[in-house]
């Protein structure tokens, strides 16, 4: 039976609803893999995964969290936290790899000091940020957030950080500035993917202002009150939680105002898949699977049970109006 809970509305069944029946299907999914001779290879992923997240070293703690949850609408659901060695150690970060566990793996030889941010473009205020001038810049907070990947799997993940809109309005865009691009660091000697053929690096993102300047859309530090590990993007990435995740950039080097839909890196790649807009959608498929359901990582062990995908992840009383009159279907 599926009840409404939480501040957010969001609809989830209750631990003891759940449990027969996920206990079932792991059984069904168990015997499914065994005709198929699937099970001894599926165990043995999922044992390394886990093996890898039990080993997940934590960076230690953000000194600028003053440890306040946000008044934002909307920035705080009640859901239950994924647990942070899930989060810190089944990753998309394609310079460390492509496979889940690579970005743990690898992303350690990432050099996040010194680190600046340069703002550039359409916009009065031109510069380069160092971090801990960025870091002050705005009242840092916590946010928890889902997550959803367009691969079908989501997290609940407490970031910590400030609305975008805080950076964006103290560099003051020029009234020609229609949308923000957000470059990220591509470089060889320490990423060892960059330079492979999955995509065109940098990792390049992109939003309309008024998505940039919405107040859900974070700048964030930190996550779980601690600095973000290297895998999760640090030491400042983006949180745009009403899009695939692929929206939300990690180790952001380059903030760029321009009158132009910024070329993303994932639109370059397959166009007809990846969308500029890329907001969560149930009623709209990737061409090569369905987008209704999602797996919510750590829930249910190894068989995780599918939950259903909410328009705009969730968010839709937040951000529902920036899009009216949009034809969704085409501006995917
Ligand atoms: N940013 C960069 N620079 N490189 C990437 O490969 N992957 C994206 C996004 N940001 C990615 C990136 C994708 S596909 C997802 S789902 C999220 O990061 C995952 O964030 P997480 O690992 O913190 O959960």
């Amino acid at each position: 039976m599926l009840i409404k809970t939480g501040r957010d509305g969001y609809i989830h069944p209750t631990s003891s609803e759940i449990t027969p029946q996920a206990v079932y299907r792991q059984r069904r999914e168990m015997l499914r893999l065994l005709a198929t001779g699937a099970a001894g290879a599926a165990l043995a992923s999922w044992a390394g995964r886990e093996a890898l997240a039990q080993s997940v070293q934590r960076p230690g703690k953000l000194a600028a969290l003053a440890g306040q949850k946000s008044s934002v609408a909307g920035a705080v659901t009640m859901e239950k936290v994924t647990e942070y060695k899930d989060a810190s150690s089944y990753n998309n970060y394609y310079e460390f790899g492509t496979d889940k566990g690579d970005p743990a793996h690898n992303a350690h030889t990432l050099k996040t000091t010194p680190w600046t941010v340069e703002v550039d473009g359409l916009v009065k205020k031109p510069g380069k940020y160092a971090l801990d001038d960025l870091l002050k810049l705005g009242a840092q907070e916590e946010r928890i957030y889902r997550l959803r990947c367009v691969e079908g799997w989501s997290m609940v993940i407490p970031w910590v950080g400030y609305s975008l809109a805080q950076l964006l309005e103290k560099v003051e865009p020029q009234p020609g500035a229609k949308f923000v691009e957000f470059h990220t660091l591509a470089d060889p000697k320490t990423m060892p993917f960059v330079g492979s053929r999955v995509l065109d690096w940098p990792y390049v993102e992109g939003l309309r202002m008024d998505e940039a300047l919405h107040p859900l859309t974070l700048l964030a530090f930190g996550m779980y009150g601690e600095v973000l590990p290297n895998q999760n993007g640090a030491p400042v990435r983006l949180v745009v939680p009403w899009k695939y995740g692929f929206k939300s950039a990690k180790s952001l080097v380059r903030v760029r105002f321009t009158d132009k839909e910024p070329k993303t890196a994932w639109n370059k790649a397959a166009a007809n898949e990846y969308g500029f807009y890329s907001n969560v959608n149930p009623n709209v498929d990737h061409p090569r699977w369905s987008q209704a359901t999602e797996r919510r990582i750590g829930e249910d062990g190894l068989f995780a049970k599918k939950r259903k995908t909410l328009m705009f992840n969730g968010y839709e009383a937040q951000v529902g109006q920036l899009y009216a009159g949009m034809d969704l279907k085409k501006n995917y």
